[in-house]
């Protein structure tokens, strides 16, 4: 049988349950609660206070499949195996096993005829070679060969191939090995090698050692525990699984690709890159807009403009005039509406951004293009200033221009438009990249009390506004302020904002404690315990109790009393949609 990418997931989490692994939920691609990073961009972002040693609800060895978004590696999307927006099979052991268990199930896996039943003579493998900070993986290089996987096969590589993270700045991180399948094309040059970007050799698979803790002076500690987070690419495995070229031949590619070819002209091979930019921008578009968010000029909205923007221009590189986008989301969402329900629910709403922001675009990029070609003919860099006149006037984002400037080899001056930028905005957008490009950092002393006092805030509009059914719509943390989304069908009077700043306020005074029980769902429901029933819970879960005042299901973490908090002040109160409001609010010293 050839394995689809549901049979791979089904499999996938079978063998690790097997193993003893508890399945975890695909969470959000917006992570909450963390305000270093915009996107999910691995399975390992929600897992970071448990690989840093706090117990998780669901034991040391955990399952899942994560929808994940990218874009380090925007550039090499439309390659044989890039993806921005990607699923990825993932298992972890939380200072359980360690390197020879991972390998030996990786290896099985693979190619055990129970399971992938792959090719063992065609599997190649990576570990790190070893720096001034951490010594050469030859322990993983010896499980490896006492597997059967022979020297030649298994290649020392760098930091910059064979270590993962810390997501962001510090936390955890450390070597990894890396599993590739040689696809049987010819080598491109003589010393072709996994890692090479020819794409003989396909990486599907990363077992990532976390027994480090980067610290903010850049050292590289040990642990407290050994973890273990590894990553295989559905796209990529079933790829290789059906002796695909590339991921963008596989079943959920094939619908979307189809249909750009046939309103599109391609008659050579860099057109069929604009095909892949494009297939690939769009359904990672689809999936960020089902989160509720909107194209922007800042944050996560930034980066769908940018996905929706260049897939219209390389649209019109193909000769593609006419809007099409929001039919193309169209089949995306039939796609994977079977195991993302959220996109078939949000579907009209998804549309509808789609073909605005197409029609917003398509005003300006004609004369926008001229205008491009007009400063570039005489130029050979273009300045800040010019840069940001395509930004401000014709909707270029900065990453488009230099795109555009790199197919006709002339440089843009990015320092020059964020000067610009700042100039006129007074917002830093190269902010909102390097949370992008840096991931997740630690928990912040400040994001931890705005979670605690988000608790207190769901109580106390539920107390002050006297309706016991007002539920957490969504959350978002940053150092410097709460959000928090819940349902309501009117905004909140001046009174009730006071009242419900007062309630929390004598709950801080109060110096409650704030404590953590392990519990199951059901007894936590009995209990009465307050959570977001639109996501879905593990078996074993935690509870927070504040005082006798509140108590809500939560993974943490949070301050032990609520005197640490300081004073809750609410800075806005607003609409975000039909039945739903957004309070902003931050802690005073
Ligand atoms: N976190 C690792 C990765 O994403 C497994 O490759």
């Amino acid at each position: 049988m050839v394995l689809n990418s549901d049979n791979l997931k089904k499999l996938y989490i079978e063998f690790f349950k097997q193993k003893g692994h508890k399945f975890i939920p695909n969470v959000s691609l917006i992570p909450e609660n963390d305000p270093t990073v915009l996107f999910t961009t691995a399975g390992m972002h929600p897992l970071v206070p448990f690989l840093l040693g706090q117990p998780h609800p669901q034991g040391k060895r955990l399952v899942n499949l994560q929808k994940c978004f990218r874009t380090s590696d925007i550039d090499e999307v439309g390659n044989n195996f890039h993806l921005s927006f990607f699923e990825m099979l993932g298992n972890w052991s939380l200072g359980d096993y360690f390197k020879k268990e991972a390998i030996t199930w990786s290896l099985e896996f693979l190619t055990s005829k129970n399971w992938l039943g792959l090719d063992k003579n065609r599997i190649y493998v990576s570990v790190f070679e070893g720096d001034e900070n951490v010594p050469r993986d030859e322990e993983s290089a010896r499980i490896w060969q006492s597997l059967g996987i022979p020297k030649e096969r298994i290649f020392y590589l760098s930091k910059k191939e064979n270590w993962w993270g810390p997501a962001g700045e510090t936390g955890p991180c450390g070597p990894d090995t890396e599993m590739f399948y040689d696809t049987g094309k010819k080598s491109c040059e003589k010393d072709c090698k996994p890692s090479c970007p020819c794409g003989k050799y396909f990486e599907i698979w990363n077992d990532v050692f976390m027994e480090y803790n980067k610290t903010a002076e850049g050292k590289y500690e040990l642990l407290d525990q050994k973890n273990v987070d590894t990553g295989m690419g559905v796209e990529r495995t079933i790829a290789v699984l059906q002796g695909k070229n590339s991921v963008y031949e596989i079943e959920e590619f094939k619908p979307i690709v189809d249909m750009l070819k046939k309103i599109s002209k391609i008659t050579n091979e860099k057109q069929e890159k604009s095909i892949r930019i494009i297939a690939d921008h769009i359904r990672a578009a689809t999936f960020i807009l089902a989160e509720k968010i909107v194209p922007k000029n800042v944050e996560q909205g930034y980066i769908l403009r940018r996905l929706i923007r260049r897939a219209i221009r390389h649209g019109k590189s193909l000769g593609i005039e006419k809007d099409f986008l929001s039919e193309l989301s169209k089949i995306i969402i039939k796609i994977h509406s079977k195991d993302y329900s959220y996109l078939k629910e949000n579907e009209e709403f998804i549309l509808n951004e789609m073909k605005k922001e197409e029609m917003r675009f398509r005003k300006t990029l004609a004369k926008g293009l001229r205008k491009f070609n007009e400063i570039a003919k005489n130029l050979k860099n273009i300045d800040g200033k010019n840069a940001f006149l395509l930004f401000q006037s014709y909707g270029f984002p900065i990453e488009m221009t230099k795109e555009l400037g790199k197919e006709i080899g002339i440089d843009v001056d990015e320092n020059g438009f964020e000067e610009e930028f700042k100039k006129h905005q007074k917002i830093s957008r190269v902010g909102a990249e390097k949370k992008f490009g840096s991931g997740l950092a630690d928990t912040s002393e400040q994001t931890v009390k705005l979670h605690t006092a988000t608790h207190l805030l769901n109580e106390a509009l539920r107390r002050v506004l006297k309706k016991r059914d007002i539920i957490q719509k969504g959350s978002n943390i940053t150092p410097e302020r709460l959000r928090f989304d819940f349902n309501f069908d009117r905004g909140l009077t001046d009174k009730e904002i006071k009242d419900v700043e007062d309630l929390v306020n004598e709950q801080i005074k109060k110096a409650l404690p704030v404590k953590r029980k392990e519990t199951t769902l059901d007894e936590a429901k009995k209990m009465g315990a307050q959570a977001v029933f639109e996501q879905k819970y593990g078996e074993k879960i935690f509870v927070y109790s504040i005082g006798d005042f509140s108590l809500e299901i939560c993974s943490g973490p949070h301050v032990k009393n609520t005197k640490e908090l300081g004073k809750f002040k609410i800075v806005k109160e607003k609409s975000i949609s039909s039945g739903v409001r957004r309070i902003r609010a931050i802690l005073e010293k």
